[in-house]
């Protein structure tokens, strides 16, 4: 079979799917749904992220993991949120499958990072709005901070836009401030690159609590403000991992951020995504188990 180069897959994804009236959550084929069912998915980020200049940013992940749920969770011409936009992959994944897109992002770095990327690729379905993702549901927000980029939502309800699927990766508390000491890691070759190693000084950052169960409890509380510009039967899919701090103790940050958003939205399961690529480090060895994370949770909920 032949192999589709970057560019024929993206005018593939972008030409218009046959109806099926059917199917009220996506576009896809029966064969495609079953597919995007299955509990894992190898992706690795080197491979499919689309823009080299994002490298900057310390923690992206690939388009290609964003599109696998975007084109389950949401027809063509749809919004999409992310609330912690990062260097904009949620968006571009948006704009090259036919969907529309807001993200959301505390540092003006990299939201003029992601708003640089989407002027690039035209991308004038998608914008990104600099602030604190914990005012999401504050119409005020919403009026000061989109600079009128926005009047364009289809559905707004009491001066809120309301989103058909929300896809995001939030900091993992605050790791990128905990680089592991012995060996040569990627956190101390960034360094050495001039590479940002965490996000910001920002307080209102999440990466900056170093309290874990404050960490939890304003993310969750994020969490509970997206619930209000979700639709009804919308679904959020949050990408997690759980942790090991330098001195051993590991966090299931991923279960616990299950548990904290289930009080508000109904947990639908989960998908692994795998990282087949990345470099192993040698923490542990020869005296105890360490483990290379190389895995992260999807986490799927529903607005019910
Ligand atoms: C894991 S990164 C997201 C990376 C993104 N998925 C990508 O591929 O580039 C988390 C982002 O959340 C941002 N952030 C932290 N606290 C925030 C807040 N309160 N509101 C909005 N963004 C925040 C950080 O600056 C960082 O860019």
């Amino acid at each position: 079979m032949a192999v589709k180069t970057q560019k024929q897959a993206i005018r593939s994804r972008r030409r218009r799917p046959p109806s099926r009236p059917r199917n009220t959550l996506n576009d896809l084929t029966g064969k495609q749904w079953i597919r995007r069912t299955k509990s894992w998915l190898v992706c690795d980020s080197k491979r499919y992220h689309r823009n080299r200049n994002t490298e900057l940013h310390p923690a992206r992940y690939p388009e290609e993991l964003v599109i696998e749920f975007v084109e389950f969770f949401t027809k063509r011409g749809q919004w999409v949120l992310d609330p912690f936009v990062g260097s904009g992959a949620t968006l571009v994944a948006s704009d090259e499958t036919g969907r529309r897109a807001v993200g959301i992002e505390i540092s003006r770095k990299y939201a003029e990072m992601s708003g640089e990327r989407l002027a690039e690729i035209g991308a004038d379905g998608c914008c990104v709005v600099t602030g604190n993702a914990a005012r999401v549901d504050d119409p005020e927000f919403w009026t000061d901070s989109a600079n009128g980029e926005l009047t364009d939502i289809a559905r707004t309800h009491e001066g809120l836009p309301i989103f058909d699927f929300i896809m995001t990766s939030p900091p993992y508390w605050n790791m990128l401030r905990n680089s592991r000491g012995g060996v040569e890691s990627t956190h101390k070759k960034r360094a050495k690159k001039g590479l940002d190693t965490f996000y910001s000084d920002e307080c209102e950052d999440l990466g900056n609590i170093s309290d874990y169960e404050d960490f939890i409890e304003a993310l969750g509380g994020i969490f509970d403000r997206c619930a209000g510009v979700l639709r009804d039967k919308g679904y959020l899919v949050v990408v997690a991992q759980n942790v090991r701090v330098p001195e051993g103790k590991v966090r299931p940050l991923a279960w616990d951020l299950q548990q904290r958003i289930s009080q508000t939205l109904s947990f639908q399961g989960e998908r692994i995504w795998c990282q087949d690529s990345k470099k192993l480090g040698i923490w542990g060895y020869p005296t105890v188990f360490v483990p290379n994370y190389h895995h992260h949770y999807c986490l799927i909920f529903q607005k019910k």
